[in-house]
């Protein structure tokens, strides 16, 4: 069989759970490829080839241990068969290189070096019965890949304390979110910043919190001065209406 053979079978082989019907039940048939690493030269990778029948795992070839290996009677039966078998086993011995490596070489261009930069907010939280009466929240959002370190700078300091933070959390579409929260008493004149470590920044990130008014003062604000802006302008109209009028009136003895 022909390498290509070997792999458009692999693929029709991983894509199809091909299914027997028996009456009522129906058995499973699984074959799952994998290609694992976390290296960037790929020099770490694993070749895992693994047989299921339902889901128990009857055999699986091991790139490290190049050779199969069986789980139970029929699966040892095969796994001997298969390493007996020269070729065929070279094939996927060499399957490391010219199936994972060759793929992953393609792969990681198009998936893993495209870093997304993560949106990041802080924010200032109200949470009843904490340890401390002010807590602030640093969220970053849409980045990608998942890995990433959010913490706290108070006055230039690494805050560990009364830090809590989520897990990434995917959204679903490749991007994830992740919120760190800053339990803390406030001071005056000191300074609280978020640091946001990632694949897509070159440097770490500092995001300072602007300790203005809280959002509720702020919106009285805004409401305030659209007021006083709308009471101008109404002023200002009816004057310049007043002062036509008048000088209309004036007008009127003149002729
Ligand atoms: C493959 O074999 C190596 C060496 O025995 C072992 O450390 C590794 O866990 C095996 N991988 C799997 C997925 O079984
Ligand atoms: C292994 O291969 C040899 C020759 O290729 C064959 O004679 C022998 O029966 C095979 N053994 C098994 C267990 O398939």
């Amino acid at each position: 069989m022909s390498l290509l053979k070997l792999f458009s079978c692999h693929l029709i082989f991983t894509l199809s759970v091909f299914t027997l019907a028996e009456s009522a039940n129906e058995y499973y048939r699984t074959r799952w490829s994998r290609c694992i690493y976390s290296s960037s030269d790929l020099s770490d990778m694993v070749y895992i080839d693994s047989q299921y029948f339902n889901k128990y795992l009857f055999a699986q070839f091991n790139s490290t241990l190049k050779k199969f290996v069986g789980f139970n009677e029929y699966g040892m039966r095969n796994a001997e068969f298969w390493n007996n078998d020269t070729n065929f086993l070279q094939e996927y011995i060499a399957a490391l290189d010219t199936y994972c490596k060759h793929n992953a070489q393609i792969w990681d261009s198009a998936v893993r070096e495209k870093a997304v930069k993560p949106n990041v907010k802080l924010s200032s939280v109200t949470r009843a019965g904490g340890r401390h009466p002010a807590v602030l929240m640093c969220s970053a959002y849409e980045f990608y890949p998942q890995h990433i370190k959010v913490s706290w700078l108070r006055d230039g300091k690494e805050v560990t304390s009364d830090v809590t933070s989520t897990m990434e959390m995917a959204d679903g579409d490749w991007y994830y979110q992740i919120h760190s929260e800053l339990e803390y008493t406030p001071k005056s004149g000191e300074k609280i910043s978020c640091v946001v470590e990632h694949a897509s920044f070159n440097k770490p990130m500092i995001y300072d919190w602007e300790p203005s008014l809280p959002e509720s003062e702020r919106n009285k604000i805004a409401i305030g001065s659209s007021g006083l802006v709308l009471g101008i302008v109404l002023a200002a109209a009816g004057l310049i209406y007043y002062k036509k009028k008048l000088s209309g009136r004036i007008l009127v003895p003149n002729e």
